[in-house]
């Protein structure tokens, strides 16, 4: 657990980084998308078990998704857990955390930096990284769109289904992005 949680600290300070730099890089209050970065994995480490009882102890709803793949519902108690830990109240960081793992239909220019900085920070291993960052930095509906479309790519080939709030993110930033996919 304590090699865990090292690990968990790194990635989070690297995604707090280049959320940052990504924040900076398109106009987006630069506090927020750390605030949001720093406390994105508050609730990474919880089992399965701790995840659906915390959640269901807030009286949180939970949809199909979610209860077969608890592990999504990181994101969602660790918006709340900023709130009562860290008395986080700005709606636009806790959106921030709460859409990081699965992303959402509707999602703010932060939301997609914390998201960005998430999928993409240097320690992640996939071909496309680099490429995707680098666009992350010039276009942030493009480079959803085009991590997203590596990301449900990814899910498919390993016979995964693809949460429908990410089915959905891709078809706001596919129409973003290219005018009309269908
Ligand atoms: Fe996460
Ligand atoms: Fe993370």
């Amino acid at each position: 657990l304590h090699l865990d949680q090292e690990h968990r600290f790194a990635h989070t300070l690297r995604v707090a980084q280049m959320a940052e730099e990504l924040a900076a890089a398109h106009d987006i209050d630069t506090a927020k998308a750390r605030t949001a970065a720093l406390l994105h994995d508050l609730a990474r480490l919880y089992s399965n078990e701790r995840l659906l009882r915390e959640c269901a102890a807030r009286a949180m709803p939970m949809d199909d998704f979610e209860r077969a793949h608890p592990v999504v519902l990181h994101a969602r108690l660790g918006a709340e857990l900023a709130r009562e830990l860290f008395d986080v109240t700005d709606s636009e960081v806790l959106g921030a955390i709460a859409k990081h793992t699965l992303g959402a239909a509707e999602m703010s220019p932060l939301e997609c930096v914390v998201f960005l900085a998430d999928g993409l920070e240097p320690e992640r291993a996939f071909p496309e990284r680099a490429a995707l960052a680098s666009l992350a930095m010039r276009d942030l509906p493009a480079a959803m769109h085009a991590t997203l479309r590596a990301h449900i790519g990814y899910l498919h080939t390993k016979g995964l289904t693809v949460a429908p709030q990410t089915a959905a993110a891709l078809v706001r930033f596919g129409e973003a992005a290219t005018g009309s996919t269908h």
